[in-house]
């Protein structure tokens, strides 16, 4: 296997790992060719050889070998002892990509010894649909050209922005745990059209449809919320009359707290 600067290895080929995988083939990003996946369980190994034709190895030091860029798709508590059977093989031309939540630069680097330059990352669930949310930080060692390419393969699974590291657990509440409130938010309307006699799979799918283009119509606008609310809302129309109901109840309350707490959750867990 020759060294390619086009190459990109991922050290796991789980949930994640499959869904960055596949968008970045969709995507043209790259191509089958140009991807390795070491995973250690066999049939997962098979089953991703098989859909997307990529080569796959159990041998960490092979993605090393290939790859010049090497995306970290393990869990977290498995991170430190798969990055230290990669470290031996890492040179200066490899930069690591982590999208293992809670693991901090430093601590990357340490493990990845001197040489390698590292990129943490946090993704969210969409990027299995090319539509996800992912914020990157730049290790100490990296360069003007690893935020481009950085930018581009997670802009092949959705939106990218580079944040500083100390707001990652902001991020983790708000974009990486954002789905499931999403979801919750979604699962209530629908119950709520469901009690107002819509047969429920009707009900999911008007609210599902809903969430999509209101999320697409705000996103490529870039209309302010606030301006759009006050535009759909005509006075002493239906939509007013429920907005009344969702301010009196302190949603937007809830919804801080929500934030606060999982933000809170993830610093925890970042202290170990
Ligand atoms: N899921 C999310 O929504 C989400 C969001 C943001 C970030 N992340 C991050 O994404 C990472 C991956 O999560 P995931 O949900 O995709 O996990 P996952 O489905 O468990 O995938 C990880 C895969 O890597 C394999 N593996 C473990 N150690 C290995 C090694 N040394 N060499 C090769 N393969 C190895 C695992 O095998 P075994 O099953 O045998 O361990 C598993 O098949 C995590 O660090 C997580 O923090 C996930």
């Amino acid at each position: 296997m020759q060294p390619s600067p086009h190459q990109v290895g991922f050290l796991g080929a789980g949930k994640m790992g499959e869904a960055i995988l596949a968008a970045l083939i969709r995507s043209g990003c790259c191509r089958p060719r140009e991807l390795i996946a070491c995973e250690a369980v066999d049939a997962r190994r098979a089953e991703i050889r098989r859909r997307y034709r990529v080569k796959v190895t159990t041998c960490p030091a092979d993605l090393a070998a290939a790859c010049d860029t090497i995306v970290l798709a393990v869990k977290p508590q498995d991170l430190d002892a798969a990055l230290l059977a990669l470290a031996p093989s890492l040179a200066r031309r490899h930069l690591l990509v982590s999208i293992a939540a809670g693991k901090t630069l430093a601590r990357l680097q340490e493990l990845a010894g001197p040489q390698a330059r590292v990129v943490r990352v946090m993704p969210n669930l969409a990027v299995a649909v090319g539509e996800g949310m992912s914020a990157f930080a730049l290790g100490s060692r990296a360069r003007a050209a690893d935020r481009r390419w950085v930018a581009r393969l997670l802009g092949s699974c959705g939106q990218a922005i580079e944040l500083d590291e100390p707001l990652f657990d902001a991020v983790t509440a708000l974009s990486g745990s954002g789905p499931a409130f999403f979801a919750y938010f979604m699962q209530a309307m629908a119950d709520a059209g469901t009690a107002l006699n819509l047969p429920p799979g009707a009900a999911r799918l008007l609210a599902c449809q809903t969430m999509l283009g209101t999320a697409r119509t705000l996103g490529e606008t870039a209309q302010d919320p606030a301006a759009f609310i006050q535009a759909v809302c005509s006075p002493k129309g239906t939509t007013a009359a429920g907005l009344a109901v969702l301010e009196r109840s302190s949603v937007r309350n809830a919804v801080g707290r929500t934030l606060r707490a999982a933000a809170r959750r993830s610093r925890e867990l970042n202290r170990g």
